[in-house]
């Protein structure tokens, strides 16, 4: 997605961003649990970077990054094209190794993140472009998001043991669960490819929220979906932090989404962090302002954000 923005035409998009982000909170004003385990700052983070380091011949796409994920925060990665906010996500996530630095998975330390065992370490993702198995069904797309879960190994769940059947049983129920969560029940017998693309990307949630993952990581949720879709989507996001409790990593470009949604932000330009803080700090940060509106760099006309 790409939303150029000039001098003047950037100075309208915040204030039009800080109404919208003005009214999400409104909305928000009774925000549960979660938030009092923040307030507390108790809770060791459930995800930590150190230095990351990843370039790709040549070009930094990540340079020296440090951030943190605490128990329960919505924790928004936005930050013009190219940033480097998709090769965060795919380091966290194992699919990428940085070349540089350490990520910290709640206590465990990877210099490279196991990519195959990434949910048995409470770990879920989405993707910038759908990964969904389109030629199946919703529910069996959705129960594709518990196989971690399973304990029964292939031989067994050939033979169809008691524990296999009890743990398909148990993933079914699982995803019976969330497509209700997300309101999905009236599709969920229909092929995930015919479905209209707001409604592929609510099912590529529920796949990632399934197994109850202690951190989910969601690159662009909210792309490329109409605005009453945008509304509802971030709405989903929300009560899945609050009901489910998990902690959220989410990539979005729309920034009166990400103000009203967010905990904290951590803004990206060119690989380099250069702005992290609630949404008040951030909106306020100067280097952000520049890079939000187009301010060029050398060789340089103009940004997509
Ligand atoms: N697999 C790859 N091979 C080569 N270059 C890559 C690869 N992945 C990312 N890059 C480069 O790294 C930089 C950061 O890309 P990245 O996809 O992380 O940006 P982004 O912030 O997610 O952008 P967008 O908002 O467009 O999704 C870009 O210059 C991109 O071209
Ligand atoms: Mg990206």
């Amino acid at each position: 997605m790409s939303l150029v923005a000039t001098t003047g035409a950037g100075a309208i998009i915040l204030a039009r961003t800080q109404e919208r982000a003005a009214a999400v909170r409104e909305a928000d004003a009774a925000r549960p649990a979660a938030e009092a385990t923040l307030v507390a700052g108790v809770a060791e983070p459930v995800l930590r970077l150190e230095s990351v380091c990843l370039s790709f011949g040549g070009i930094a796409a990540l340079d020296g990054i440090d951030l943190t994920v605490r128990q329960g925060e919505i924790r928004a990665i936005i930050g013009p094209n190219g940033a480097g906010k998709s090769s965060l996500l795919n380091i966290v996530s194992g699919l990428y190794r940085p070349d540089r630095g350490v990520v910290w998975l709640a206590r465990e330390r990877f210099t490279h993140v196991p990519t195959t065992r990434l949910a048995a370490h409470g770990v879920a993702r989405t993707f910038q472009n759908l990964a969904l198995f389109k030629g199946l069904p919703v529910l069996d797309n959705v129960i594709m998001g518990f196989v971690h879960r399973r304990s029964a190994g292939f031989v067994r769940q050939m033979l169809s043991t008691r524990e296999a059947r009890r743990e398909e049983a148990e993933a079914r129920a699982a995803a019976e669960e969330v497509i209700s969560f997300l309101h999905l029940g009236s599709v969920k017998h229909r092929l995930a490819g015919g479905l209209p693309y707001g409604i592929q990307k609510r099912v590529e949630l529920a796949r990632a929220l399934v197994a109850r993952p202690p951190l989910l990581l969601l690159d662009e949720p909210l792309a490329g979906v109409t605005l009453g879709e945008k509304q509802e989507l971030a709405a989903h996001v929300r009560n899945a932090r609050d009901a489910y409790g998990a902690s959220i990593v989410l990539i979005e470009h729309d920034i009166g989404v990400v103000m009203g949604l967010s905990d904290r932000i951590a803004v990206l330009d060119y690989g380099r962090k250069i702005a992290d803080g609630t949404p008040e700090e951030v909106r306020s940060d100067q280097a952000v302002i520049d890079a939000y509106l187009g301010v060029t760099h050398e060789g340089e006309t103009e940004r997509g954000i």
